[in-house]
């Protein structure tokens, strides 16, 4: 059992300093006995305090308005080191750090996937944005100790219908798995549901990378898939922080790293690929956008 009853009287583990039986005794009962039925349930560990949630959010103040600067100055003929360089200022002015960078070694503050990258780009003074593009800025924060993490993409100047496409309904997938976010349901089913949309589009999902649970640290538990099953993947309960992030292909899901710099993620087939990423809550009703 992963979710352990205490005695009723004892305080409970939320920390609200009320007894167990006056607080979250009901709700683990419920989540028990999803986890008889054979469903994956979150740990206590994965259920943000009212504290949390707080942090959580002022982080995502600072990840928001990185990418909304980003919004502003992004342009044709700009180097990707120079968005790095906003991302840094903006988050230090700000009092934050960016999460990415030292991450698992990861030299740069922010990553920028253009065109065929699915994701991990690496800013250089050396890579120019130019008029056609589609890049996808994903922004990573840390404010006392809470982490944020969201991505845009941006399409620089005149770009092919056939990529503004990839880009809007990427976009949209987001906003389906945003939809099925419900307490008390399961993640496989948001999953399928934004996969749905893809391949409805005649795109393909990349399935080895995906979401996953943020805010007290970088990366947590579960891994969310978007290329998942109904009725499978953790049981959503509210207080839980995740990504909503699917890599949407135009062609191939397969994928290759790049040898020399151990990153950067390329589609197989050199097609482009798309990428929004927002970070949600699920509240006792549905859900709430932290960051996007
Ligand atoms: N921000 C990415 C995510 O959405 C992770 C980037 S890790 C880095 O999970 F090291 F490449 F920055
Ligand atoms: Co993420």
């Amino acid at each position: 059992m992963i979710i352990k009853r205490l005695d009723r009287n004892a305080p409970c583990w939320c920390g609200s300093g009320k007894k167990y039986k006056s607080c979250h005794l009901a709700f683990d009962d419920k989540i028990r006995r999803f986890e008889v039925m054979g469903h994956i349930v979150p740990g206590h560990d994965l259920i943000k305090t009212e504290k949390d949630i707080e942090g959580i959010k002022k982080s995502a103040v600072i990840n928001i308005a990185v990418l909304d600067e980003i919004g502003e100055k992004i342009h044709a003929g700009m180097s990707t080191q120079e968005i790095d360089d906003i991302v840094m200022t903006t988050t230090k002015k700000m009092g934050g750090i960016p999460a990415d960078l030292g991450y698992e070694g990861y030299p740069k503050s922010v990553c920028t996937s253009i065109n065929d990258e699915i994701c991990h780009g690496i800013p250089s003074k050396d890579i120019i944005l130019k008029d056609g593009d589609i890049i996808n800025v994903d922004c990573s924060t840390i404010l006392d100790g809470y982490f944020s993490d969201s991505s845009r993409m941006f399409m620089i100047g005149d770009v092919s219908p056939e990529k503004k496409k990839l880009v809007q309904v990427t976009k949209e997938c987001v906003e389906i798995g945003l939809a099925h976010v419900k307490p008390w349901t399961l993640m496989g089913d948001m999953g399928h549901a934004v996969h749905q949309h893809a391949l409805k589009n005649g795109y393909s999902v990349v399935k080895e990378i995906g979401g996953h649970g943020c805010g007290n640290a970088f990366h947590e538990e579960p891994f969310v898939s978007y290329v998942s099953k109904p009725g499978t993947g953790m049981l959503m309960v509210p207080g839980m922080v995740f990504t909503i992030e699917p890599m949407v292909n135009m062609g191939t899901d397969r994928f290759f790293t790049d040898a020399d710099n151990g990153w950067t993620v390329y589609t197989g087939d050199g097609k482009p690929s798309a990428q929004w990423e927002i970070e949600v809550l699920v509240t006792e009703t549905g859900a709430e956008v932290l960051s996007y």
